[in-house]
């Protein structure tokens, strides 16, 4: 089993340069299929969710080239076929494919999604939607057939709203007959990448990135080019650490207001920065003030970045407040975190932090991928050695993280034991 190995302490000073947005690219990468011809991505992340759609995308007999992050999609061959439970399993955005397939030939046949366990996770919104524009769903066990003679544009309106409902029901409605309105959308950055990408390829979306998005269903997507967002939950993690442990860390390769929410909390607690021209330079202030957090759909401060930045509130002087507002399980840290040293208590759905405690490194585990990251930045902290098992999650979502983070000063490897 792999696990990585973080002697903690270094300071970090250098440049670290942001990689694509994996939850920009994993929705990408599905609506690929909806072209007659090809697409091509760049600065395309290399993760292993990236690698499980395109194990989904061949077994469509789609072709794909990756290389140098740049990924070139042929759907001119492309079939429509059942993506087993195997598949469908290894990462949450394989429910993209419901909408792909089901706008490209009125029939999707697949298993429910995988990710990460922090949640109920219910994929109703999306399944709803779907049946507004006239589809049939049909669930055997853990399989989704779900069909329509025609799609036609409706009037959805989101309970909650939801990213991958938002970006599903996109998928679905560009190809349907008539105008589909989608009400209290998600506003998250990925989803405006994702329309600019359709609406390259020939989709009338307009509205993306506000809670109306609008589309006027077309018969034929044609090729199309787009460039994936920079990660900010790859970024922000970064930052965190720089806040901790930073003597001049650069994270390059940023947009800045997609991480106002968090460049402001940062700031509350009296972190400096410098920001210019897509880069952010950080050092790890003398004292950090504790600080209340509670997550949000965007713009507020994003779910991606709760267990990250808790490490730094336990940090902070004071008592600071965390609470994860959009799914009920995601604390799979904590208990790492108490066993290093930190003063948490869990109360219901907030934590209590009461800063700042050392803490010392210890086998931990990488319960999710935002858990591992919090558990990565923990380590880097510890005094001693912190060992992190189930290390797959973190690889799911962080190009090249030991790289990284060896080349600003970090003593972190990967060991096979
Ligand atoms: N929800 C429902 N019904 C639905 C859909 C969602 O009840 O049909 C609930 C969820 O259970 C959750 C809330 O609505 O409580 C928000 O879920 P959303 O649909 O917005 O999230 P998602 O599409 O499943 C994506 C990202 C997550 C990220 C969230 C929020 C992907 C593949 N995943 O998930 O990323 O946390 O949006 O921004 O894009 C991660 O990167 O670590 C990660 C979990």
């Amino acid at each position: 089993m792999k696990k990585l190995v973080i002697n903690g302490g270094k300071k970090l000073s250098g440049e670290i340069k942001i990689s694509g947005a994996k939850n920009s690219v994993v929705a990408l990468i599905p609506a690929a299929i909806l072209s007659d011809e090809e697409v091509t991505l760049y600065n395309v992340p290399d993760i292993s969710d990236t690698k499980a759609l395109i194990d989904i995308i061949e077994l469509l007999e789609g072709k794909v080239e990756y290389t140098d992050e740049t990924m070139k999609i042929d759907t001119r061959r492309i079939k429509n076929k059942v993506i087993p439970e195997n598949l469908s399993q290894k990462l949450r955005a394989s429910y993209y494919f419901m909408g792909a397939l089901l706008s490209k030939y009125k029939y999707a046949e697949m298993y429910f999604p995988g990710g990460c366990n922090i949640g109920s996770r219910p994929i109703d919104f999306h399944i709803n939607g779907f049946k507004r524009m006239g589809a049939t769903v049909e669930i055997e066990g853990n399989k989704y057939i779900i069909k329509a003679k025609k799609l036609k544009g409706a009037d959805i309106y989101l309970d909650f709203a939801s990213v991958g409902a938002t970006i599903n029901l996109m998928l679905a409605a560009v190809k349907a007959n008539g105008t589909t309105n989608i009400y209290n959308a998600a506003k998250e950055p990925e989803i405006v990448n994702i329309a600019t990408l359709l609406n390259n390829m020939g989709a009338k979306i307009t509205g993306a990135g506000t809670s109306e998005i609008k589309i006027i269903g077309v018969d034929k997507l044609s090729s199309g080019v787009v460039d994936v967002i920079p990660d900010r939950v790859e970024a922000g993690t970064y930052i965190i650490m720089g806040a901790l442990l930073g003597n001049d860390l650069s994270i390059n390769n940023i947009i800045e207001e997609h991480l106002d929410a968090l460049f402001s909390k940062l700031k509350e607690m009296g972190v400096e920065m410098y920001i210019k021209s897509n880069k952010v330079l950080i050092s790890k202030p003398k004292e950090l003030k504790a600080s209340n957090i509670k997550t949000q759909v965007f713009p507020g401060f994003p779910t991606d970045l709760g267990q990250p930045i808790s490490v730094l509130l336990t940090q902070a002087k004071g008592m600071s407040l965390f609470e994860e507002t959009i799914y009920e399980n995601r604390y799979g840290h904590i208990k790492y975190l108490q066993k290093m040293g930190a003063e948490i208590r869990l109360a219901d759905r907030v934590a209590m932090i009461q800063g700042p405690s050392p803490l010392t490194g210890c086998d931990v585990e990488a319960t999710d991928l935002r858990a591992g990251a919090a558990m990565v930045i923990a380590g880097l902290l510890a005094k001693g050695t912190t060992k992190i098992s189930k290390i797959d999650h973190i690889l799911r979502g962080y190009e090249n993280i030991v790289e990284k983070l060896q080349a600003v000063g970090a003593d972190i490897t990967i060991v096979d034991e």
